[in-house]
């Protein structure tokens, strides 16, 4: 039997987070340079991107390069930069042949200029899709978002166009880079590091949390099956009582 047999089709996340975390560690053990990890890390964004157009999923956000990472050695931001202008310019086509809208969170006008010249293309290309969001964080932090959110939030009420007293989740949430995205109910990080690493903080207060050990090149199809079958089978209680939720 198919392991994606297994995965009810009625209860399908509406929208999986991914902390892609272990090319390096791959790098080491097959003998290679940190670069071949992020190389053949693309590889499983291409199977897990289409993972989620045969389950229906419409939303996928994926960790791509943090706030932080702008700290690696140079050569590697180049490598990891260059990777993903040549990645869009190779699979765009099909991406956008699957239905996939490509989007982006974080400061695109920190990123060269070529690499947000790739994006900006790949974004009109692919923007009357559909079938799923491939949301790619970059340069992104959970805590800059929400510095900006604030910032901008700060700005109405000293404008007066909003009370204090008005700011609630909701405004909050229409603040951030992530409005338009339903809150993930997945997250998933590979490589078995239990961080959130400055990722999702805002949007994963109920998401439930997969944690593999498995390396994010070595994170296969049947795996990400395997996460979306764990999911199924949490109880999902926010902040409720089992026999609340089951009567
Ligand atoms: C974490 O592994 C991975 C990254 C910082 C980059 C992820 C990038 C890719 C998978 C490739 C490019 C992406 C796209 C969307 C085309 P690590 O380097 O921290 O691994 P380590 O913890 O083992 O050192």
């Amino acid at each position: 039997m198919n392991i994606k047999d297994n995965i009810s089709l009625d209860n399908i996340p509406k929208h999986v987070a991914i902390i892609m975390d272990g090319n390096g560690r791959w790098a080491k053990k097959v003998g290679a340079l940190r670069a071949f990890g992020h190389k053949n890390g693309v590889n499983t964004v291409r199977t897990t991107v289409e993972a989620c157009v045969e389950l229906g999923i419409k939303n996928l956000t994926l960790y791509a390069f943090s706030t932080e990472n702008w700290n690696r050695p140079k050569l590697e931001i180049n490598a990891l930069m260059q990777l993903l202008v040549s990645s869009l310019e190779k699979e765009i086509d099909e991406l956008d042949k699957q239905g996939v809208f490509i989007n982006t969170i974080g400061e695109m006008d920190k990123l060269p200029g070529n690499c947000s010249k790739a994006l900006s293309r790949a974004k009109a290309q692919t923007k009357n899709n559909t079938q799923l969001t491939l949301t790619l964080a970059l340069s992104y932090s959970g805590r800059w978002d929400l510095t900006n959110a604030i910032q901008s939030i700060a700005e109405k009420v000293s404008e007066g166009a909003l009370s204090p007293q008005e700011i609630d989740q909701e405004i909050i949430q229409e603040h951030l880079s992530t409005a338009h995205l339903h809150e993930p109910e997945l997250l998933i990080r590979t490589s078995g590091e239990m961080r959130i690493s400055n990722f999702l903080l805002w949007e994963i207060a109920y998401s439930e949390i997969y944690v593999t050990e498995t390396l994010w090149p070595d994170f296969s199809k049947e795996e990400f099956f395997k996460a979306i079958i764990d999911y199924q089978n949490r109880e999902r209680r926010f902040g409720k009582t089992s026999e609340q939720i089951n009567p």
